[in-house]
């Protein structure tokens, strides 16, 4: 092969405008490297993909940036932000107290793994304040978990009244901010102290990647970090490569489509096949305060959800006639999509825990792209016709 020195180095004169990617499983050692792997770990030091990497580190640092956090990791998906994040925290005979409406995987986590490693769960319904006071009182609690804005009721927590709470009882509160996304709410500022992310959502924004992040203090994220090495749940450079290009155009997809999402739940509410229409940015919404205190300005989120008249069977006939709209899982992409949460994010729970949850025969969710806001309207209105 020859010498290989100096030939990877410098292959443009010129700074290219978009950053390379760094496709490479390892890299070339010297003393420094030798040094922070003796004195960190390798934590800090580009040496193995799998401990850092120049393109996943720059991906994490814009999401760091627009959570306002002191660091931030990325991981190979949502999930894997959520699992490592819990299981850098939590030990076997910790308690936890979790907020009851969540995506159908998370969930799994709380009611099946958990508890298997002798972790004790608590649910509370996450916009009831006297359920947190009462379960955050009740014995030592070592985490308090909930999503800022829950799949698919879209309720809110209040995560400043929560953080007190928590604190108090001397828990780290953990947000999960994936459908809500930084452009609504920061939890952090709002006294949370670890966020979680499905990058895969409104982060990287075009339905091609999977990926999560955590962001949080820079020793909390030193210690998730070591987990993410021996769990294994980084991420790949080419996968990090489209979270930082979808997170350019962040601020502009979202501004459009939570505008988009107002229009589409005002129609909704007014259209006699709805029974009821759940947007934070309705003033009949339960939680239209928390979102006014809390949330930024006029941003109010992408998704809406509604509960048609005719049941199961008229959401699933509503959605085949969809012809704008794909029936399809997953959120946060420039384009539209709707789903029924019973059949596809928490198909894993009980009749018992959809009831408990507040998911509803009928209930279909929609997560509003960058389509024309009088084309959607339209593929609505001839869907519901059609149900
Ligand atoms: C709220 C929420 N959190 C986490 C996840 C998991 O994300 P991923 O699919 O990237 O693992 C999802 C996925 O839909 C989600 O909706």
């Amino acid at each position: 092969m020859g010498d290989r020195r100096g030939r990877d180095k410098d292959l443009s004169r010129t700074e290219p405008v978009v950053p390379p990617i760094y496709q490479s499983t390892t890299f070339r050692l010297d003393d420094q490297s030798y040094e922070d792997i003796i004195a960190t770990g390798g934590l800090n030091e580009t040496w193995y993909s799998r401990f850092t990497n120049p393109t996943v580190a720059h991906a994490a640092e814009m999401v760091r940036r627009l959570d306002g956090g002191g660091d931030a990791f990325m991981t190979s998906s949502g999930m894997g932000a959520i699992a490592t994040t819990l299981l850098t925290l939590l030990r076997t005979g910790d308690r936890i107290v979790v907020a009851r409406e969540l995506y159908g995987d998370t969930r799994d986590l709380f009611v099946r793994d958990l508890p298997a490693l002798g972790i004790e769960i608590d649910f509370v319904n996450v916009a009831d304040i006297d359920g947190w006071a009462t379960a955050l009182s009740t014995g030592p609690v070592k985490v308090a978990y909930a999503e800022a804005m829950s799949n698919p009721q879209l309720r809110l927590l209040d995560i400043p009244t929560v953080a007190e709470l928590a604190h108090a009882a001397g828990a780290t509160l953990v947000v999960d901010a994936t459908f809500a996304s930084p452009f609504c709410v920061q939890p952090l500022s709002l006294g949370a102290d670890v966020v979680v992310h499905s990058a895969t959502k409104f982060l990287s924004g075009h339905s091609d990647v999977i990926a999560g992040v955590v962001v949080a203090d820079e020793d909390t994220i030193t210690e998730v970090q070591k987990r993410v090495i021996s769990f294994g749940t980084s991420l790949d450079p080419h996968a990090a490569f489209l979270v930082s290009r979808g997170l350019k155009t962040f601020g502009v997809r979202l501004a459009r489509q939570c505008d988009t999402a107002g229009k589409i739940a005002g129609w909704l509410a007014d259209h006699e096949g709805i029974t009821s229409v759940s947007y934070p940015g309705l003033s009949d919404h339960p939680d239209h305060d928390v979102a006014e205190r809390t949330w930024q300005k006029d941003a109010r989120g992408a998704m809406v959800t509604c509960v048609l008249t005719g049941g199961n069977e008229a959401a699933g006939r509503m959605m085949r006639s969809l012809r704008v709209i794909t029936e399809a899982t997953s959120l946060g992409g420039v384009e539209s999509l709707a789903s029924a949460p019973h059949n596809s994010s928490q198909f894993s729970y009980s009749a018992e825990e959809l009831r408990l949850a507040g998911i509803e025969a009928g209930m279909v969710r929609l997560s509003i792209g960058l389509e024309d806001p009088e084309a959607l309207i339209s593929d609505l209105d001839q869907a519901l016709t059609s149900a």
